[in-house]
Parts: C-alpha cells; sequence; structure tokens
C-alpha cells in the first residue's frame, strides 16, 4: 500500500505535485451538502451525528477526489465537552453561554476525548469509505483561538478581528486566560488522542486568531501553548504527523516553525512567497491560495496557481487555500485548480 501523498510531503518529499485539499471542502458551497445540512437544522447536532457528520466528510472527496479528508466537526466542540453552552445563530455565527469556572472545567478536560466519542465514530466510518492512498485528518482549535470564543461568549465582539475581549482579558485578567489555555491544553490534547485511535493519520490544529498579537503575547498565548499541547498529545501517545496553523502569525511564521515541534505548518494568504520559502527550509509548508480568488477564477487564479508552484513546488508543500472555502465559490473553480495542479 502506497503512502498517502499528504504523509510523504510531511515527512519532507518534495513531489512531483503538490498533494491538494481545501480548508472548510465540507460545506455549503456543495449542494450535496446543503441538502444534508437542511435535514439536521443544528449545527452542533450534525457534527455529533456520526453518520451525517462522515456524509459530509465524504461528500467532497467523491465530487473532487482530494488527496485527503478532514474530518467534518467543529473547534468550538471542545467548550461544550467543558460544560460551555455553544450555539449557532443562523446566519451570524457561534454564541457561547457563560463562562463555567476554570476548576469545573479542568475537572472535565480529561475526559474530553471520550465526551466527543462521536468524532471518533465519524473518522471510523470516514476511514472505511476513503481509499487507502486518501489520507484522513482529524483537528481541533488550539487553545488561544478556542479560549477567543470562550472568553467572548457575552461580549459579542466576534468576527471583529482583533478578538478585543479576549486579548484584553489577558491583560486584565492574565490569570483567568493562562488557567483557561491550560484547560485547554489538557482537553484538547486527550482529544487529539481520541481522534488518532478513530484513524487519524494527521491532525491538524487551527490557531485562526494568531493574528494582531505583539509579540509578546504571541510567545504566552500561541507559541507556548502549542508547544504544551504537543508534548501532551506526545506524552498520551499521539504518534501521526500534526500540521500547526498560526494564521495571521505574519513575520512569527518562521519562530513559529523553528520553535514548535509540529510537522508542517500552514501558511495563510497573506503570506509573501519569500517568507514561505524560508519556513519551508524548516519544515513542510501547507497553502495558501487567497479564497477570494478562488471564488473569482478566471486567467488570474491559473496565474497564481502557478505561481505558488513555481516558488514553492521545489519543496514539501501541501496545497490549500490561505483560509476556509467561501460559500458562494463556484465548484467550476475548484475543479480549474485542481486540473492547473495535475490533481485531477
Ligand atoms: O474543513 C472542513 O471541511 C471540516 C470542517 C470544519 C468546520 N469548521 C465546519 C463548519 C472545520 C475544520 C472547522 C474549523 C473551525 N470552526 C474554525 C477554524 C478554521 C477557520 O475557519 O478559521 C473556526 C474558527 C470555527 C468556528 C466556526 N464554525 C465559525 C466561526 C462558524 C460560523 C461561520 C460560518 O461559516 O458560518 C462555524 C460554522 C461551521 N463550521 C460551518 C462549517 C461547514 C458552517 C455552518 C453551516 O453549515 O451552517
Amino acid at each position: 500500500m502506497s503512502t498517502p501523498l499528504l504523509i510523504q510531503a510531511l515527512q519532507g518529499q518534495t513531489l512531483s505535485r503538490p498533494p491538494v485539499w481545501f480548508m472548510r471542502q465540507a460545506g455549503r458551497y456543495l449542494p450535496e451538502y446543503r441538502e444534508l445540512r437542511a435535514k439536521a437544522p443544528d449545527f452542533i447536532a450534525f457534527c455529533l451525528n456520526p453518520e451525517m457528520a462522515a456524509e459530509a466528510t465524504l461528500q467532497p472527496m467523491r465530487r473532487f477526489g482530494f488527496d485527503a479528508a478532514i474530518v467534518f466537526a467543529d473547534i468550538l466542540l471542545i467548550p461544550g465537552a467543558l460544560g460551555q453552552k455553544v450555539w449557532f445563530e443562523a446566519g451570524e455565527g457561534p454564541r457561547l453561554g457563560a463562562l463555567p469556572s476554570v476548576q469545573s472545567m479542568a475537572d472535565k478536560a480529561q475526559q474530553a476525548g471520550e465526551a466527543l466519542k462521536a468524532v471518533g465514530q465519524t473518522l471510523s466510518l470516514v476511514r472505511a469509505e476513503l481509499e487507502p492512498e486518501r489520507a484522513l485528518i482529524g483537528f481541533a482549535g488550539a487553545p488561544w483561538t478556542v479560549a477567543t470564543y470562550m472568553l467572548d461568549g457575552e461580549h459579542r465582539t466576534m468576527g471583529k478581528g482583533e478578538r478585543a475581549a479576549a486579548r484584553t482579558y489577558a491583560y486584565t485578567q492574565p490569570e483567568v486566560v493562562y488557567g483557561l489555555l491550560d484547560v485547554l491544553v489538557e482537553a484538547t490534547a486527550h482529544y487529539l488522542k481520541m481522534q488518532q485511535d478513530a484513524g487519524a493519520q494527521v491532525l491538524k490544529i487551527f490557531e485562526s486568531w494568531a493574528e494582531g498579537l505583539p509579540d509578546d503575547l504571541f510567545e504566552s498565548l500561541v507559541l507556548k501553548p502549542h508547544q504544551k499541547l504537543v508534548a501532551r498529545a506526545r506524552e498520551l501517545g499521539v504518534t501521526v504527523p500534526l500540521i500547526g496553523f498560526p494564521r495571521g502569525s505574519a513575520a512569527l511564521a518562521e519562530r513559529y516553525a523553528r520553535e514548535c515541534d509540529v510537522q508542517g505548518v500552514a501558511l495563510d494568504t497573506a503570506c509573501p512567497l519569500d517568507v514561505g520559502q524560508r519556513v519551508q527550509k524548516i519544515k513542510p509548508i501547507q497553502g495558501a491560495l487567497d479564497p477570494l480568488l478562488l471564488r473569482a477564477g478566471g486567467d488570474a487564479l491559473d496565474r497564481r496557481v502557478d505561481q505558488l508552484m513555481e516558488a514553492w513546488g521545489q519543496g514539501p508543500w501541501i496545497f490549500n487555500l490561505g483560509h476556509g472555502i467561501l460559500p458562494d465559490v463556484p465548484i467550476a473553480h475548484v475543479e480549474q485548480v485542481l486540473k492547473r495542479i495535475g490533481a485531477q
């Protein structure tokens, strides 16, 4: 059985073409997803229904034959497992209830994998259907990103790029924030281990809100918790490759690559090509086509794919977007990219 291309890239191999998958590849731009989703109005219940979540995971695989499937779930399942209420307002995104005490969450952290074993069942169902040459990715939100949603709860600043409430807490109530991050490290490590046991071959850590941090906070809110999470996951028996995604870390991406013991670093849309090349000298990279260009299509899309291939195709690289696919992306544009790369 040949090793999936995604895993070969994460082992540091330069391949004749990069493996390709897209963040949020399951989702509303697919008519079959919208149809399935309509059957389960509650998004969290949908994520925790293994049959439905496995179907959503497999839909883009059937249609496009991506090199990897990412389990259909959400980073906000963890707050639920720790006893914080989470729900989605239609058209508005996530809402979270009052933050439970750090102690009560700490008491639940080691059970997080068990509490979310529905996600493990999804992974097992998908693995049974997926061809061996396609990799299966599990994931979790990074501690800081999950904490921004948990702390923001009632402030409703979500969607505003600065994560103002959460970052202000880091200055005014550091004991709450750093206590919460430690609980999230523990819970997430157990959650990742459960996903590996259920069939995940690669695990991705989504730090969607690494942007806008001064470097001392980048160190304490992003880098240190990632280091702790990786160490704790390894201690619990996680052996599969990890991809870290410090989105918006800009000039700090190289430092992240050097100091965090993940096997791959996912870069965001704004990462310059030469910075990507420098990170690539340290470890395999993933990224970073602009989701807006995927939506726009046309010659500009082909040209940028060619540019990325030229700049990053000489080293270990996983082709992906710089952030999640948008709900109104034409399917033909996804196919155009796959053809251009030689993946379809
Ligand atoms: O990539 C995939 O196909 C796997 C599934 C996946 C989802 N969310 C499904 C989802 C993954 C990997 C995520 C991660 C996630 N969730 C992140 C990190 C990645 C990123 O985009 O930065 C974050 C920040 C979240 C939290 C979240 N979930 C938000 C802010 C929203 C609302 C925004 C929106 O697009 O509506 C969600 C909902 C969500 N998660 C949807 C999907 C397909 C859309 C909900 C729907 O179908 O109604």
